[in-house]
């Protein structure tokens, strides 16, 4: 690290035109998310703070900054299901984000088509080329270092079933840059895209 590089600590500010948390921390896979309130009301929204953090069983989680629709319903009922945010459903993606209230169904909105789930009452989105059916496993209120509640809820969820677009399967091996999935960088817009140009391989030691 050469010695004038920029220092701050996050509480007491950045100091800097943006923060570059999110542009640093990025870009991140985005986890579109699919839910049901108690009455029935769909409810679809993006989130970044997302990630995979299990294999067996496969686990994945995300953040949502204040208690969020998408949270309150994945509460009540249990539930919810992770879809593949790609280049080609980007606009639909964006569109999900909107906030609107509670009663709104983010699939309308976005032109989007709720497609039946297999094993928990939530549809997931007709048109993502993967999408992953999940039970809630904990939902975590994130504290400071000093131990204070802050407003973000962290949502975790075993993946209970999988649906893959069969174009994404070679030879029985999953493509992950084929669906061209779509990456959320810094600022207010930046987005990354995954193409196999970018690709590299490096195996770990010994294997
Ligand atoms: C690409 C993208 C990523 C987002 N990531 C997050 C996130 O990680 N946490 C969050 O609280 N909101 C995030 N948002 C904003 C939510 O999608 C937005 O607040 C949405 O209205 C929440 O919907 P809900 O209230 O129906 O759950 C993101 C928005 C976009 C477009």
């Amino acid at each position: 690290m050469p010695s004038n590089a920029h220092f701050y600590q996050p509480a007491q500010g950045h100091g800097l035109a943006h923060d570059p948390f999110n542009a640093i921390v990025g870009p991140r896979p985005i986890g579109w998310i699919s839910s049901r309130d108690r009455a029935g009301v769909l409810n679809l929204a993006p989130y970044s703070f997302f990630n995979a953090f299990n294999y067996v069983p496969p686990i994945i989680g995300f953040a949502s900054v204040g208690y969020k629709d998408s949270v309150r319903n994945i509460e009540q009922t249990g539930m919810f299901c992770w879809n593949l945010a790609t280049r080609a459903l980007a606009e639909q993606m964006n569109a999900s984000c909107a906030a609107v209230d509670p009663d709104v169904d983010e699939f309308r909105l976005a032109g989007l088509t709720p497609a039946e789930s297999q094993v928990v009452d939530v549809p997931h989105v007709a048109e993502a080329q993967v999408a992953f059916e999940c039970k809630l496993t904990q939902l975590i209120r994130l504290e400071t270092a000093g131990g204070d509640a802050v407003d973000t809820w962290l949502t975790l969820g075993e993946v209970v079933a999988v649906h893959i677009d069969q174009a994404l399967l070679v030879d029985g091996v999953y493509q992950t840059a084929a669906a061209k999935p779509i990456l959320r960088g810094g600022g207010p817009a930046d987005y990354f895209q995954i193409d196999a140009a970018n690709a590299f391989k490096m195996f770990r030691p010994g294997a």
